[in-house]
């Protein structure tokens, strides 16, 4: 079937005003403006003359003449059974985007605080280029595929993801009873569907979460080192002040530390299963100091539960909110175990949060998109998960033993070493002390390589450079081939260092 071009809009047609002369050239001008401003781009279809003239009461001709007028300027092209559009020449002539993204850039200068703070983020959140090590790309293997599909085009089409109105904010009911049963089972969460909120993924519940149980006043514990996804929340939602960096080692968060920098705080933030980045489970020791803290402060434990599924030696550890569902807010997410485009993650809140969550969600999007959470419903309560989980679970186990194997004889070991920890779809490559981890990221970028660095996890002062490398979704060839273009931008480092080095001796000489 031949594809039909875009028939633009054009919303600045509304102000043609029929006192002020010549009607063509007036709708000429419009045209013009309307590419000039983006309304409309290179290639677009233009209304037929017939409806154009129809939907702006004048005659055809008027419109006819202003067409000819601007395919005679080059403006417009007129081709037989393809109707008239705006020139692909002009494409040419547009700001290249680079032009475009500078402008942006200077025009931070000019924004109120908040904005140009916004601003900030979105260039820290871009994502990454979908090349070894990003991590949960679901390709190959590690995706959900025809099942998938299946299920997709069946549901979209008739049933309940089909188009409807507005649905329940708490999510759709099929959605939350398979997450209640999920979480009973795997991760022996006690909770009943009523509590379940379908988010759209961890970073909105993470959001929620500031909103619902943070004053203004309030302090909050957040691991140091931490996910950047809650640090940023905190920063942009008026809690920067109260935001009390606790150091993690090898039991996970300190609690004792904890409890001496801010033993009133009102929430703590942490992920127990496997600490981001270091990969640690928190000990059992640890688990019962947080939660009998929690329980004498009446402050809450927001459970980051993001990649419990896939540990790789023993059993995943069960989660916090199973020992005291009164005091934590588990959240959960299908990004890591299905794929992050899905945006679908779940809350769970205790009986009497889960009304305020549910009006803290309201007002940012009202409920999370009908379709795919039906989908999921079907895909879970038809066992397709839990296979899927299996089956990623053994491509992941393998590619980390492999990625652990390869760096480990491609890196210049004192420069960079593994720290693998025993779960999940990333390890922490730790770099020697004096490494601008934020330099390697872009060099690497530039060498087809996707790394994030560890450094901005830290509270300020306490950095330590490393990066993040994800392991799923691509073949052994691919992270050999990445690894080695990475040891080749860490050795040149190196080099750079040790001019660096003998440059600063001379000028001291
Ligand atoms: C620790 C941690 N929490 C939360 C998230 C965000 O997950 P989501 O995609 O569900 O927003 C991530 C994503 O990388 C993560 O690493």
């Amino acid at each position: 079937m031949a594809r039909t071009a875009r028939v633009a809009d054009i919303p600045s047609f509304g102000a043609i005003d029929r006192m002020a002369g010549n009607l063509s050239r007036q709708v000429a001008q419009a045209v013009r403006d309307a590419v000039r401003k983006g309304d409309i781009g290179p290639g677009d279809a233009l209304p037929s003359t017939r409806l154009l003239a129809a939907s702006l009461r004048v005659s055809r001709g008027t419109v006819l003449e202003a067409y000819e007028q601007l395919i005679a300027e080059g403006f417009l092209e007129a081709k037989r059974g393809v109707g008239t559009r705006v020139a692909q020449a002009l494409a040419l002539e547009r700001a290249p985007s680079e032009t475009r993204a500078r402008r942006r850039r200077s025009a931070v200068a000019d924004l109120p605080e908040n904005a140009a703070a916004f601003a900030a983020l979105a260039r820290e959140f871009t994502p990454l280029a979908q090349v070894p090590f990003a991590i949960s790309v679901p390709v190959g293997l590690t995706a959900p595929a025809d099942v998938w599909r299946r299920l997709g085009n069946r549901l979209r089409a008739k049933g309940p993801g089909a188009p409807a109105g507005y649905a329940d904010p708490l999510g759709a009911r099929s959605l939350r009873e398979a997450i209640a049963g999920y979480v009973r089972k795997s991760r022996s969460v006690r909770c009943e569907p009523e509590q379940v909120i379908v988010t759209s993924g961890t970073q909105q519940g993470l959001f929620l979460a500031s909103q619902v149980l943070l004053g203004l006043r309030d302090q909050a514990w957040v691991e140091n080192p931490a996910y950047r996804g809650v640090t940023a929340v905190l920063e942009h939602t008026g809690h920067r002040d109260g935001m009390v960096r606790v150091p993690v080692d090898a039991e996970g968060i300190d609690v004792e530390a904890g409890i001496r920098l801010a033993p009133y705080a009102r929430a703590a933030f942490v992920t127990p299963s496997h600490q981001y980045p270091l990969g640690v489970p928190m000990s059992m020791a640890r688990r019962s100091a947080l939660l009998t803290w929690a329980r004498a402060q009446r402050a809450w434990v927001v459970e980051d539960d993001y990649d419990s599924e896939l540990r790789y030696e023993g059993y995943p550890f069960p989660s916090l909110q199973g020992l005291d569902p009164d005091r934590v807010i588990y959240l959960g997410t299908f990004s890591k175990i299905l794929f992050p485009s899905l945006r679908l993650g779940y809350l769970i809140a205790p009986d009497d949060l889960v009304d305020a969550f549910c009006g803290a969600r309201v007002l940012m999007d009202r409920h999370p998109p009908n379709a795919d959470q039906h989908v999921l419903a079907a895909f879970m309560a038809e066992g397709h998960l839990e296979r899927h989980i299996r089956k990623v679970r053994n491509v992941y186990s393998e590619q980390r033993t492999h990625l652990i194997a390869t760096l480990g004889a491609l890196l210049p070991k004192d420069l960079a070493w593994v720290e693998p920890g025993d779960q999940g779809m990333h390890l922490v490559l730790w770099l020697a002390s004096g490494i601008d981890d934020r330099a390697i990221v872009e060099r690497a970028a530039k060498a087809g390589v996707s790394v994030r660095a560890v450094s901005p996890m830290f509270s300020p002062g306490s950095e330590r450079p490393g990066l993040v490398l994800g392991f799923g979704g691509f073949d052994s060839a691919q992270m050999l081939a990445a690894a080695q273009r990475l040891a080749g931008v860490i050795s040149d480092e190196r080099k750079a260092r040790h001019k660096q080095r003998k440059q600063s001796r001379k000028s001291r000489d």
